[in-house]
């Protein structure tokens, strides 16, 4: 008695190997970039990592180092997480960047100061906070709408086909937990400069003057 040479069973172990490129290959990776001291490493995991558990995404993830002096101003189609402990390694990541969907995991222990941070085209925030128990994760939505638009990267048709530009101001601060996650959107606003003239450094925005903005303030 012989296996057949084309048995079910060679059939099945390649079908099984082939099923399993296939999904790992399907698989979405997610971008998980953490800062720690002065090091900044940026991993592409495929499961999802315990927040702040560092060795654990060394070991599971594609991380690489990333030199501060060679870090350059990107936008994240898909979705980032962010592990930080001061504002002064998120504010390099995440100031003045557009992210769409975004998680920020704040890993430290000393409390945050009040800081803004701006971000552009912000459609959803997950907020974890591992110091305070109190509020494990929170979210807040900005807008659900999943169309990219061609065009101005920034910005979005809303569902009266206008385009706003979503710009996103996050107070650092949240994230001692004192409070639970809010956010207030004012939209339509033709200039910024002119409806926020106490916005730090409202001047960037002053570019872009024939648009319509949808201001949220995160807090
Ligand atoms: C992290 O890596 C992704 C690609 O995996 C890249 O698009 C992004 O610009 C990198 N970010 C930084 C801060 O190096
Ligand atoms: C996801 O990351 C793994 C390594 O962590 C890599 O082998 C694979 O090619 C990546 N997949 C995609 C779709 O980028
Ligand atoms: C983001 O950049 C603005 C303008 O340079 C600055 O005022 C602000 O403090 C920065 N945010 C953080 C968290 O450092
Ligand atoms: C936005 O404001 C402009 C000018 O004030 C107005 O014509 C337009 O209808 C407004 N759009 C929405 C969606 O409110
Ligand atoms: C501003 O918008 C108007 C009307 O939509 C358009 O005709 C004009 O060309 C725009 N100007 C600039 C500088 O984009």
């Amino acid at each position: 008695y012989s296996i057949p040479r084309h048995s079910c069973c060679s059939l099945n172990f390649r079908s099984i190997v082939c099923f399993l490129r296939w999904f790992v290959r399907s698989q979405k990776n997610h971008t998980l970039i953490f800062t720690r001291e002065s090091t900044i490493r940026n991993c592409s995991c495929l499961a999802d990592i315990r927040d702040c558990d560092y060795s654990l995404a060394n070991l599971m993830c594609n991380c690489k180092t990333v030199l501060p002096s060679t870090m350059e101003k990107t936008s994240y189609n898909s979705d980032l997480t962010i592990w930080f402990t001061d504002t002064s390694g998120l504010e390099m990541l995440l100031n003045f960047t557009r992210v769409c969907d975004l998680k920020l995991s704040f890993c430290g222990t000393t409390p945050l100061p009040t800081e803004y941070l701006t971000i552009w085209g912000l459609r959803k925030l997950r907020v974890n906070n591992k110091v305070k128990g109190q509020f494990p994760e929170q979210s807040v939505t900005i807008y659900s709408s999943s169309n990219n638009e061609k065009g101005d990267p920034l910005a979005v048709h809303n569902r009266d086909r206008q385009m706003f530009v979503y710009i996103s101001f996050l107070d650092t601060s949240l994230f001692n937990g004192y409070s639970l996650l809010k956010s207030y959107s004012v939209e339509n606003v033709s200039s910024i400069t002119e409806h926020f003239p106490s916005l730090l450094h409202s001047d960037v925005f002053s570019m872009s003057d024939n648009k319509s903005y949808v201001v949220t303030f995160i807090y």
